[in-house]
């Protein structure tokens, strides 16, 4: 399902009044990504929902989370690929690893766990000549890491992307709230969680029974994509593919529809139920493809609220004007 008009036109209150209600009734539980975490989380009681914060449900196990910390710690200073990197790499990693079996609880302590058996190791893996430049290095850029980061190389007390779905089965409603972290740690949970249906439904070959609503869609989907973004677009791509059969349904939310505002054409195609009200100028002529019969400036015209809706899920062969109250909601 795509939803899309200008900004502050009532996208994120349909969904919130209308849409998720409905996927409710349906008997579908609803997991919802919100991108700033003001869409959806200060309205969680009344959608009797429970808030899970990014870092509750993000774990980057040994090999990832090395990749993530060198990532950081932009390589430490060091071009991508060289020597000194790759030991440190995998220095990184070994320590990671240790971390994990020896069960640390806290960020902090991790983080000094790190740091300390990382600057151990070095010598032993890194030639003589270079030691000392790779150990200065090492310390620059480490003390320098964000604390916050090392709450995501932590398992303990983590929940799991299956529980996480299980309880939005059970309970409902689950927001994740992804406020407070860049775009690249956003887009890392909604991962987590999108990798654990894919394989659900892929491999399993079980139902899922739990709608996802990606709210800013083009931060993750994007006409565009970049670097994380394009293995976020490929799987959205093959969840909304794979969801039609598996019972995923998928929510896309975007103020643009096409080109550089709107959303990646792949996702675009996989949409079968449209909500359009009043769109970007630059997307008037997509707005025309779309709803051939509709007059384009009465559209463009459209107060907060109102939506033509068609596709399957629209009972009218012709698209239907709608509107919304967001009273009591
Ligand atoms: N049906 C409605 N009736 C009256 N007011 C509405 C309605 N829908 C939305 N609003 C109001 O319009 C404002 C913008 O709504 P909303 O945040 O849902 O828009 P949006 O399209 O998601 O915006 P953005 O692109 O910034 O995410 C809010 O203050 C909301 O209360
Ligand atoms: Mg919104």
């Amino acid at each position: 399902m795509g939803i899309f008009c200008v900004t502050g036109w009532g996208k994120s209150s349909f969904v919130r009044c209308k849409v998720i209600p409905l996927l409710r009734e349906a008997g579908y539980g609803v997991v919802v990504f919100d991108w700033k975490g003001d869409d959806y989380v200060p309205y969680a009681d009344r959608l009797k929902a429970r808030v899970l914060k990014l870092h509750e449900i993000t774990y980057l196990g040994p090999e990832s989370g090395a990749t993530y910390i060198i990532k950081k710690a932009r390589n430490f200073g060091f071009s991508s690929g060289s020597a000194l990197l790759n030991n440190l790499e995998a220095v990184l990693t070994e320590v990671l690893e240790d971390a994990s079996q020896a069960r640390i609880a806290s960020s902090e302590e991790l983080r000094a766990y790190i740091e300390s058996k990382v600057e151990n190791r070095l010598p032993g893996v890194v030639d003589k000549k270079y030691l000392s430049l790779c150990l200065a290095r090492f310390r620059a850029y480490f003390r320098r890491l964000d604390p916050r980061i090392f709450e995501l190389l932590i398992e303990a007390g983590k929940k799991k992307p299956k529980e996480v779905i299980e309880l939005a089965k059970e309970e409902g409603v689950v927001i994740i709230d992804l406020s407070g972290w860049e775009p690249e740690e956003k887009l890392t949970a909604f991962l987590t969680l999108a990798e654990h249906v894919w394989y659900k439904m892929n491999v399993l070959k079980e139902r899922v029974g739990v709608a996802f609503v990606i709210d800013e869609a083009p931060q993750y989907c994007p006409y565009q994509p970049k670097g994380l973004q394009e293995e976020t677009t490929r799987m959205i791509e093959s969840l909304c593919a794979l969801g039609r059969s598996y019972g995923l349904p998928i929510v896309v939310i975007s103020q643009g529809m096409r080109g550089d505002i709107g959303i990646n054409a792949a996702v675009r195609r996989n949409i079968n139920t449209w909500f359009i009200g009043k769109v970007h100028p630059l997307d008037r002529e997509e707005a025309q493809n779309m709803l051939p019969g509709v007059d384009i400036d009465f559209l463009q015209s459209l107060e907060v609220g109102h939506f033509y809706f068609y596709g399957n899920m629209c009972p009218s062969p012709v698209p239907l004007l709608i509107r919304f109250s967001i009273e009591g909601c």
